[in-house]
């Protein structure tokens, strides 16, 4: 049985000020009038080979997920709160303990909260592929063909074809957020994928290769879920022994260092939604390119992203802008130079 594991635990600070530490952009109905944790449950909703979904995230966000899962007639099979964020390996590896004690043979469909997927088709497709090679404990990714050098992805090299499958490779190398001049390298060979983030693989595969390669994350989520309490609909993770977690991402931690990863290329138009550029490419604009969202009044502006969220926004006989608009900050910014939001987050961090 396939159970999708879904994480909700960034901050999305790249889409500041709408995405803030109260309210992430998984939470915020970015992209449809959904919120993206909802269209990332109702997307796995109602196949029958997937089990209700599980969901990993902080404690401070508990009611809001419980809410907005509520509202979209999901029940999930539960909700782990971590008590402090320690990144994904962690927060998986809790996942995977707990569903290990329900079900040994359990396997994780492992989807990020605030992904957006195009074509729901080929994604399913995808899964069922990874599913068919995952049963001798393999780590199935899903790839992406990349469309430029961005840094901010893991690469996947693809080695043979993976044994039983006319679809899928063995993965050569995973190199997890390279430099630019490596990434441009990966990008012309042909031979690599973007990780997309998201993984499937037994529960037991994935603590078997934590043990080896992080033994303790794996030895604190244990604890963690061993320790751990229900408390309403959730399950808390107990706080000593996830707080004594050491930080570290699933990809750093495990899918660079492993020997048993596969990849499933996926056309399956996906997206992170991972800046405001991002968020402007995966919408439909009007027939001047515009994106726009709330009480907004545009003269002789082009492929631009503009949101007002308390207030009318005008803009008037500018291109490539993004302009977002809160009750307390305002972002203005070529879209082209977007990436550098996050600086705000951390200059205003450094303010505090
Ligand atoms: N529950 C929980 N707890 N979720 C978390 C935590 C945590 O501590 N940290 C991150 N997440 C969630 C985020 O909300 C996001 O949905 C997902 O896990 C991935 O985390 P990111 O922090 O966004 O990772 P990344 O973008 O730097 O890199 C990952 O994703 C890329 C594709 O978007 C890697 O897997 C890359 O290899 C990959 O290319
Ligand atoms: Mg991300």
């Amino acid at each position: 049985k396939i159970y999708p594991v879904i994480l909700s635990g960034g901050a999305g600070t790249r889409l500041w000020p709408l995405s803030r530490a109260v309210l992430p952009k998984q939470l915020l109905p970015l992209v449809t009038d959904k919120t993206m944790l909802q269209d990332t449950v109702l997307r796995v909703s109602g196949w029958p080979e997937l089990m209700a979904p599980l969901v990993v995230c902080g404690n401070e966000h508990r009611f809001l997920v419980a809410e907005q899962l509520r509202e979209i007639g999901v029940t999930p099979l539960g909700i782990l709160l971590e008590p402090v964020g320690r990144n994904t390996a962690p927060a998986v590896a809790a996942a995977a303990n707990y569903l290990r004690a329900i079900d040994p043979d359990a396997v994780m469909l492992v989807l990020p909260a605030d992904h957006v997927i195009d074509k729901n088709v080929p994604f399913a497709q995808a899964v069922a592929q990874a599913g068919a090679l995952v049963a001798d404990g393999a780590l199935a990714t899903f790839g992406i063909v990349p469309q430029a050098p961005e840094t901010g992805y893991g690469y996947i090299h693809r080695g043979e074809r993976a044994a039983g499958s006319d679809t899928a490779y063995q993965v050569d190398r995973f190199v997890e957020k390279p430099d630019r001049a490596t990434a441009e390298l990966f990008v012309a060979d042909g031979g690599y994928y973007w990780n997309s983030g998201m993984f499937l693989f037994r529960a037991e595969g994935y603590l078997r290769e934590l043990a080896e390669f992080a033994p303790a994350i794996a030895d604190a989520a244990e604890a963690a879920v061993r320790l751990g309490y229900r408390d309403l609909d959730f399950c808390r993770l107990d706080e000593a022994a996830f707080s004594s977690c050491p930080s570290d991402s699933i990809d750093y931690a495990v899918m660079e260092r492993t020997r048993h990863a596969v990849v499933v290329p996926a056309d399956i138009g996906w997206s992170d939604v991972g800046s405001w550029s991002a968020l402007w490419q995966v919408q439909q604009g009007d027939a001047q390119g515009n994106v726009q969202r709330g009480d907004v009044y545009l003269d002789g502006v082009t492929n631009s992203l503009v949101r007002a969220e308390s207030r009318i926004v005008a803009v008037i006989g500018v291109n490539d802008l993004v302009v977002v608009e809160t009750p307390d900050a305002v972002l203005v910014a070529h879209k082209d130079q977007v990436q550098r939001v996050k600086q705000i987050v951390d200059h205003l961090k450094s303010k505090e």
